[in-house]
C-alpha cells in the first residue's frame, strides 16, 4: 500500500489496571522487538504463536525470528482466516495444539492477526489450563486500536456474536504498523470507522484532526502511529475506568447499534464489514440525535461528510443487494437484547467529541427516524 518508511520511535500507551496493567506499543517495525519485549516480561519462557492462514503467510517468518533471536522457543498454530474461525471446533484445536506444544501456565500465547484471532487466541489463553498470558501482535487497524486493547475475548455461538468469551486482559500490546502495509485497503479503511469513533465520542480535536490529516493515515505517514495512539489512549482510558462495562465503556459502541443490526441485515458478510457498519451506523447516531433535537443537523452532515470521503458507506443506500426497512432492523436490534419494554440503550451525542449513554431511547422514536431516513435514502 505504501513506500518503505523509516523505523520511527515507539510510543508507549499505559493500561492502568492495577496489577494487570500492561503496556501498548504502537510503531512501525515494532514486531522486531517483539521477543526482547516478551523477554524482559517473562523470562525463560516458552510461546505459541495463534494465527490465521492469511497473517501467517505474510508475516510469520519474522515474528519466529523475532521470538527466537530473543531466546524464545516457539510453536505455531495456524488456523483458516475469517470470522468462521471465532467457532468451538476451532477453539478445541487451538486448545488441544495449546496442550500438544506443552505450553505450561507460566508460558505465553501470542495472537498474531486481526480480532478474530485476538478474541479467539485471547479465550483460548484465558482458560486453557485455567489461564495463560498471553500478548496480542493486532495486524489489522481495527485490531490495533481496539479488539487487542481491554481484554475482551470470545467465540461465537450459532445463537450469535461474541456470545461465549470471558474477560482476560493481555500482558503487552505490540501494535506494528508496518504490518498494516499489507492488509486490504477495504479492511483498512473499515478499521477507520473505529479510529473516527474515538474523535466521534470522546475528542473533538481528534476528529478534526483527522478530517486534515485522513490522507497520510491511510498513506502510511506519521499520522498513522499518531491516530493509532490517541485511539489506544482513548481505549486504554476507558477501560481502565469501567473494564466490565457497568457503565462508561458502553460509550465504545457509538454506532453499533444501528450498525450491528446492518451487519445482522448482511448475514455478517462481505456485502458490509464490521467497520463499515460501524461508519454507516455512527452516521445514523448523529443523524439521529440531530433528529431528536440534541445536536445541530450541521454536525451530523459534518460527520457524514468525514466519513464518505475516505470512502466509507454513510447512506443504507451505499450498501450493496436488497435493503431492510425499518420494520426488519428494529427486529434485528431486539435480537441483539438492545431493546427492553420498547425501549432502547443508544449512544447519542450532543456534539462532535460528546456521545453519551442514552438508556431510555423510545423504540417508537427510533422506528419513526428510521423510516424517514430509509425513505430518503433508498
Ligand atoms: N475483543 C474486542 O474488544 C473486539 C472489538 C472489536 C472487534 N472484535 C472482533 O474482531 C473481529 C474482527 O477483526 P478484524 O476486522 O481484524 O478481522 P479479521 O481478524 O478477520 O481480519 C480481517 C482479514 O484481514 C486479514 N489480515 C489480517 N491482518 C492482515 C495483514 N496484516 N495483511 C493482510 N491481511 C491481513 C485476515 O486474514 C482476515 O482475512 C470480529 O470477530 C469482532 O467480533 C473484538
Ligand atoms: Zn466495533
Amino acid at each position: 500500500m505504501t513506500a518503505p518508511q523509516r523505523p520511527r520511535d515507539p510510543v508507549r500507551v499505559e493500561v492502568a489496571l492495577g496489577e494487570r496493567a500492561y503496556d501498548i506499543f504502537i510503531g512501525r517495525g515494532l514486531a522486531a522487538s517483539l521477543g526482547a519485549r516478551i523477554a524482559a516480561l517473562k523470562p525463560g519462557v516458552k510461546a505459541a504463536i495463534v494465527s490465521d492462514a492469511m497473517v501467517a503467510g505474510l508475516h510469520l517468518p519474522k515474528i519466529r525470528e523475532a521470538l527466537e533471536n530473543a531466546g524464545i522457543a516457539a510453536t505455531s498454530i495456524v488456523v483458516a482466516a475469517g470470522e468462521a474461525t471465532k467457532s468451538f471446533s476451532v477453539f478445541e484445536r487451538v486448545c488441544d495444539g495449546l496442550l500438544e506444544a506443552k505450553i505450561e501456565r507460566g508460558d505465553v500465547v501470542v495472537a498474531l492477526g486481526g480480532g478474530v484471532i485476538g478474541d479467539l487466541a485471547g479465550f483460548a489463553a484465558a482458560v486453557v489450563r485455567r489461564g495463560i498470558d498471553y500478548v496480542q501482535a493486532p495486524t489489522t487497524l481495527l485490531a490495533q486500536v481496539d479488539s487487542s486493547v481491554g481484554g475482551k475475548t470470545a467465540i461465537n455461538s450459532r445463537l450469535g456474536k461474541n456470545l461465549i468469551g470471558v474477560f482476560h486482559q493481555p500482558i503487552l500490546v505490540v501494535a506494528d504498523t508496518a504490518l498494516l502495509d499489507t492488509l486490504p485497503a477495504r479492511e483498512f479503511r473499515a478499521g477507520y470507522a473505529e479510529v473516527a469513533k474515538y474523535g466521534l465520542l470522546g475528542d473533538a480535536a481528534f476528529f478534526a484532526w483527522l478530517e486534515a490529516n485522513a490522507a497520510d493515515v491511510f498513506a502510511g505517514g506519521p499520522s498513522r502511529e499518531h491516530a493509532i495512539a490517541t485511539s489506544c489512549r482513548m481505549k486504554a482510558a476507558i477501560v481502565a475506568r469501567d473494564e466490565r462495562e457497568s457503565g462508561e465503556r458502553a460509550l465504545l459502541n457509538l454506532g453499533h447499534t444501528f450498525g450491528h443490526a446492518l451487519e445482522a441485515f448482511a448475514g455478517f458478510s462481505d456485502r458490509l464489514l464490521h467497520g463499515e457498519a460501524v461508519a454507516l451506523g455512527m452516521a445514523l447516531a448523529f443523524q439521529f440525535s440531530a433528529w431528536l433535537g440534541l445536536l445541530p443537523q450541521a454536525e451530523a452532515e459534518r460527520v457524514a461528510r468525514h466519513l464518505q470521503e475516505v470512502g466509507l458507506p454513510t447512506r443504507v443506500s451505499d450498501m450493496s443487494g436488497t435493503r431492510p426497512n425499518a420494520d426488519r432492523l428494529m427486529e434485528l436490534m431486539a435480537q441483539d437484547k438492545k431493546v427492553r419494554r420498547g425501549r432502547l440503550t443508544f449512544i447519542l451525542a450532543h456534539a462532535i467529541g460528546q456521545a453519551f449513554i442514552a438508556p431510555d431511547v423510545d423504540a417508537t422514536d427510533v422506528r419513526a427516524f428510521l423510516v424517514e431516513k430509509l425513505a430518503q435514502q433508498c
